[in-house]
């Protein structure tokens, strides 16, 4: 495969990039942009680990090429928080104990922002619905469940 120049944005920032053109995001953030909090699980888009944001919507950067976000702002867990202030997703699984081994976690944090940025009060199902892409080795997921209704502002 051949090598080509991308432009890509990342957190706020443009990046050039020159690199394969089937190479993955997930690896152009890991490795050449050293944003390791996205993590590697599956490599095949079936568990969520490397889920960031494009334009607000999840994505898989295991299964996402370059080109197909270079006109895309992407996000990732390392945006979340700012000013010194966790994002509210990420102090709901501070308080909810939402974290294991915490592999999964910066991909289910993401994939609840992505629904309460689109649904600011979802409902338990529309939750389930929404994070039932998101595997967590550790099966926490009662405690994940919770902290995406405590970040909604639902259930306690
Ligand atoms: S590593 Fe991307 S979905 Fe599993
Ligand atoms: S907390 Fe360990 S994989 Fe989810």
């Amino acid at each position: 495969m051949s090598e080509r120049q991308f432009v890509i944005h990342v957190n706020g920032k443009r990046h050039k990039v020159a690199t394969e053109e089937d190479r993955s995001l997930l690896d152009v953030l890991r490795e050449d942009l050293q944003l390791t909090g996205t993590k590697y699980g599956c490599g095949e888009g079936e568990c969520g680990a490397c889920t960031v944001l494009a334009d607000g919507e999840a994505i898989r950067s295991c299964i996402t090429t370059l080109g197909e976000v270079e006109d895309r702002e992407i996000e990732t867990i390392e945006s979340l928080a700012a000013d010194g202030e966790l994002h509210p997703v990420q102090q709901a699984f501070i308080e909810k104990q939402a974290m294991q081994c915490g592999y999964c976690v910066p991909g289910q944090i993401l994939t609840a922002v992505a629904l309460l940025k689109t649904n600011i009060q979802p409902t338990r199902e529309e939750i389930i619905a929404a994070m039932t892409g998101n595997l967590c080795r550790c099966c926490n997921y009662p405690n994940i469940l919770a902290a995406v209704e405590h970040a909604a502002g639902g259930a306690e």
